[in-house]
């Protein structure tokens, strides 16, 4: 493990404030020198350049609470999505400041709502109690995922879009596309032109089916000169999520599959949570998951957001 020291701030609404920002592999880590010390002190400036370097922040070793962490994380953002499905638990502070998906079970690498037009830009993540064992988040940089993978398979997601299928009951894509609220009228197909390649049908119960046709590789929002592996493609983020397939409805050939998902693996780090700790990660960049634990009390908390 090694350091580089990439620049520290004085000054900070009157008072000496100083902090490091380190980078620790490919991931720039935030720690206070000052006794007591304010997550909301922390510059801008300092976030913003993180995540065009790295694309993804560890602060650890501030103060920290829910409202701090809910009004740090409201500076980077234009809006956040509340996601309302049973398996994340709203915080009495604000609806969108939810659990990350319960249970104890594992979480392949994946992308948020990377399967739908509707991905935030940045995930913040809250950890108010770590498992006592395992559950660390498992992070990979797609920058480096996609210049690791072969030619061929470079090649392969080049020359071949994906598609998503996906069908969403009415409560979640009025939530998540800012569409009104359950039971209001249904709205004209065409208000929902969420963007090229996408194509909405809303289904006799107002659930609304979302065909999004896109290409795994792209650029960051915070880094555009770099590209990245960008698609949702691996096996069993959850269970019932369908499996992209090519434009002509065929399957995504297993090989290559086999191949982003063994080179993820290479490349994934484990995010080891510490009580209090802060993680903003570039949701356009990098893939995230989650080893299983047992620990019932293990609680983060985490903000998905459309970046300002
Ligand atoms: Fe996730």
């Amino acid at each position: 493990m090694w350091y580089l020291p990439l620049h520290a701030h004085i000054g900070f609404a009157g008072h000496v404030f100083l902090y490091d920002v380190r980078k620790n592999g490919s991931l720039a880590v935030v720690t206070p020198r000052s006794v007591r010390p304010r997550l909301l002190g922390v510059q801008d400036a300092t976030v913003k350049d993180a995540l065009g370097d790295t694309g993804i922040v560890l602060f650890r070793g501030f103060e920290t609470a829910p409202e701090s962490f809910h009004a740090f994380a409201s500076r980077f953002a234009s809006r956040f999505f509340f996601m309302p499905v049973a398996d994340r638990a709203s915080h009495p502070l604000a609806k969108e400041l939810q659990t990350v998906t319960t249970g104890q079970f594992a979480l392949n690498l994946h992308f948020e709502n990377g399967n739908t037009p509707m991905r935030p830009d940045l995930l913040w993540f809250y950890c108010v109690r770590p498992a006592i064992a395992d559950g660390e988040t498992l992070v990979c940089d797609g920058v480096a995922l996609w210049e690791a993978l072969r030619p061929e398979a470079q090649r392969f997601f080049l020359e071949h879009e994906i598609v998503h299928r996906n069908t969403f009951p009415e409560r979640l894509w009025r939530s998540v596309s800012g569409f009104g609220k359950e039971g209001d009228p249904l709205p004209e197909m065409t208000v929902l032109d969420i963007g090229p390649g996408t194509r909405c049908r809303l289904n006799p119960d107002r659930s609304m089916s979302i065909e999004y046709r896109t290409s795994a590789v792209g650029s960051s929002r915070f880094a555009r000169d770099r590209r990245g592996f960008v698609g949702n493609v691996l096996p069993d983020v959850y269970a019932d999520d369908p499996l992209p397939v090519l434009e002509d409805g065929s399957p995504l050939p297993e090989a290559v599959i086999r191949e982003v998902d063994e080179t993820a693996a290479g490349l994934t780090s484990r995010i080891t949570w510490k009580a209090g700790d802060v993680l903003v990660i570039d949701n356009t960049r990098w893939l995230h998951g989650r080893r299983a634990f047992e620990d019932p009390a293990r609680t983060i908390l985490m903000l998905c957001a459309v970046a300002n």
